[in-house]
């Protein structure tokens, strides 16, 4: 996993728990890397999971509650990563229906190393979209909290319900 995401993941445990979380969670964490982490790098997607495992132990929150909340942080700084189409997008439906074909393609232009979700639009209208989320991280929590976050992100309101489907999890946005 890129080290975007892990840099990422310690700003938000510093903003969100304060530096000696962040420092404990490092420390208590087993990592191959040490928890140094360079936004251009790639680690284990393990480290995430080690360390999401210890900050849930030292918090008492759910690990689904705290991949969750990442999503919905994580989403506010890519948004606002310098790209020359991020502003083309006036709503919630069509930025994430276009993650698989348009920006995760980008993503993975710019950065080769990078391995990405597939995301298949079954459905979309003004009030739904069904999309299927595959990936072999099964990170579905972090692509439940990333939607939710892009949802935020327009100020829209949508429920936002997931089941198992075709080896994947298909999301059902309902506004
Ligand atoms: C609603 C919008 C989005 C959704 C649902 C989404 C979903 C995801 C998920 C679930 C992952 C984790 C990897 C996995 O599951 O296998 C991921 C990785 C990633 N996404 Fe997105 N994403 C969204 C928007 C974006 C945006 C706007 C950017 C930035 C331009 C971006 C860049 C990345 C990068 C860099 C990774 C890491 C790839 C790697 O570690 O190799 N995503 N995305």
């Amino acid at each position: 996993m890129k080290g975007i995401i892990f840099y990422k993941f310690n700003r938000m445990v510093e903003t969100v728990f304060g530096a000696d979380m962040l420092e404990q969670v490092l420390s208590n964490s087993h990592l191959a890397s040490e928890g140094i982490y360079t936004v251009n790098g790639y680690y284990s997607h393990d480290e995430l999971v080690e360390q999401v495992r210890v900050l849930s132990e030292l918090t008492e929150m759910d690990v689904s509650q705290i991949i969750f909340d990442f999503g919905v942080f994580l989403f506010g700084e890519l948004v606002r990563l310098p790209s020359p189409f991020m502003s083309n997008y006036k709503d919630a439906f069509t930025m994430i229906a276009d993650v698989d074909s348009v920006i995760h393609p980008e993503v993975q232009r710019q950065h080769p190393d990078a391995n990405l979700p597939r995301f298949e639009t079954l459905l979309r209208d003004e009030k739904t979209l069904k999309i299927v989320y595959r990936s072999s991280r099964h990170f579905d929590d972090l692509a439940h909290g990333l939607m939710q976050g892009c949802l935020n992100h327009f100020g829209e309101k949508a429920s936002i319900k997931s089941e198992p489907y075709q080896s994947g999890t298909l999301f059902i946005l309902s506004k």
